[in-house]
């Protein structure tokens, strides 16, 4: 057996740990994100036939070249030592993961998929034999078992909270003890994909002391940045998110849903709410006349681009009855 630059022993200390927690979560960090961003695959592939199907294998590409080469990966554990493999399988992983940047084709970022698949098989299999090389009986059932959960917890991190601004929102219950509310969700948003699983969400009323908020849920993706990071929050009957310094909040369950091509409508029964001060609400038409030159420059690009992603789904979808999705 070659150098494993492991002690052999049963004896990790913290830093080995940690650091083999971390690099476990490598794996579940290249498929967990990446589920909700299928739908913006599909929209920005919009063009390429059978889009919906094919994005698809933006998942499976690499959990197939994991299943392949898992067996190579352990003869070259074997044959190279555990660090090297490890070293070059995270390297791999990282400039195979930053590839789709370079790129903007179907064909690529499914090829970039597989190098990150190859990646992951030498990480599964360093790491694995790592553990049978730090820990033995009872010690590795149990780091076995905290890996398990904080692979999880990360997943789960990794894809939970996120939010937007909206201004396609509207009660639509007469009935004061049966309130409801419709809002109108892009289904390339992050947003959305968080509704479709959880089926609610939680609504604020913004005011004009609240416009970092504007520009934080309403210029940026989740996909890209952890938008409740620095903002007083907490959860109440659904479980959505709830902010602290808004005007007012509601707690909502979808009770129906609607999809019209680009955006899907849903209708809500408001749980529970509160109005939490008496300031004006936040208008479309004082937020633009408030928003700073370059928020204005970013609302108009971002106005261009959902218009033309919208417009692709819209025709999609008006077409569907004639095989067109
Ligand atoms: C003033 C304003 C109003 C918006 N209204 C809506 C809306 O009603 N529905 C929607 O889906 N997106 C709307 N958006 C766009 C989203 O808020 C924005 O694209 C957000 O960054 C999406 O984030 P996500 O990908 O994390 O969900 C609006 C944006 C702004 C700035």
């Amino acid at each position: 057996m070659a150098n494993t630059g492991a002690t052999g022993g049963a004896t990790a200390d913290f830093a080995v740990r940690v650091t083999l927690l971390a690099v476990m979560a490598l794996p579940m960090m290249a498929f967990a994100p990446l589920s909700p961003a299928l739908p913006a695959i599909s929209a920005h592939f919009a063009d390429v036939p059978n889009i919906d199907y094919l994005s698809r294998f933006v998942l499976t590409v690499p959990a197939i070249f994991i299943a392949l080469l898992s067996p190579a990966a352990g003869f070259l554990v074997d044959r190279f030592g555990r660090k090297r493999l490890l070293l070059g399988s995270i390297t791999l992983y990282g400039v195979s993961g930053l590839s789709g940047a370079a790129f903007d084709s179907l064909p690529l970022l499914l090829a970039s998929r597989g190098v990150i698949g190859i990646a992951m098989a030498g990480i599964l299999t360093a790491t694995t034999t790592l553990v049978g090389d730090y820990f033995a009986g009872q010690e590795r059932q149990r780091f076995l078992g905290l890996r398990g959960a904080f692979v999880n917890y990360t997943a789960v991190f990794v894809n939970v909270l996120g939010g937007l601004i909206a201004t396609f929102v509207m009660r639509v219950s007469l009935a004061r003890e049966r309130p409801r509310v419709a809002v109108t969700v892009a289904k390339h948003h992050h947003t959305w994909t968080l509704i479709e699983e959880s089926r609610c969400f939680g609504l604020h009323l913004l005011c004009e002391d609240n416009l970092e908020m504007v520009w934080k849920f309403g210029l940026a993706t989740a996909r890209d940045t952890t938008k409740f990071v620095g903002t007083t929050h907490r959860t109440e009957a659904t479980g959505s998110p709830i902010l602290d310094d808004t005007i007012g909040w509601l707690d909502c369950r979808v009770e129906a849903r609607l999809d019209i091509g680009d955006r899907t409508i849903y209708v809500a029964e408001v749980i529970d709410g509160d109005l939490q001060s008496q300031e004006s609400p936040l208008t479309l038409y004082r937020l633009l006349e408030l928003a700073p030159p370059d928020k204005q420059t970013k609302m108009a690009q971002d106005v261009l681009h959902d218009s033309a992603v919208d417009t692709k789904a819209i025709d999609k979808w008006r077409g569907r009855d004639k095989g067109g999705g």
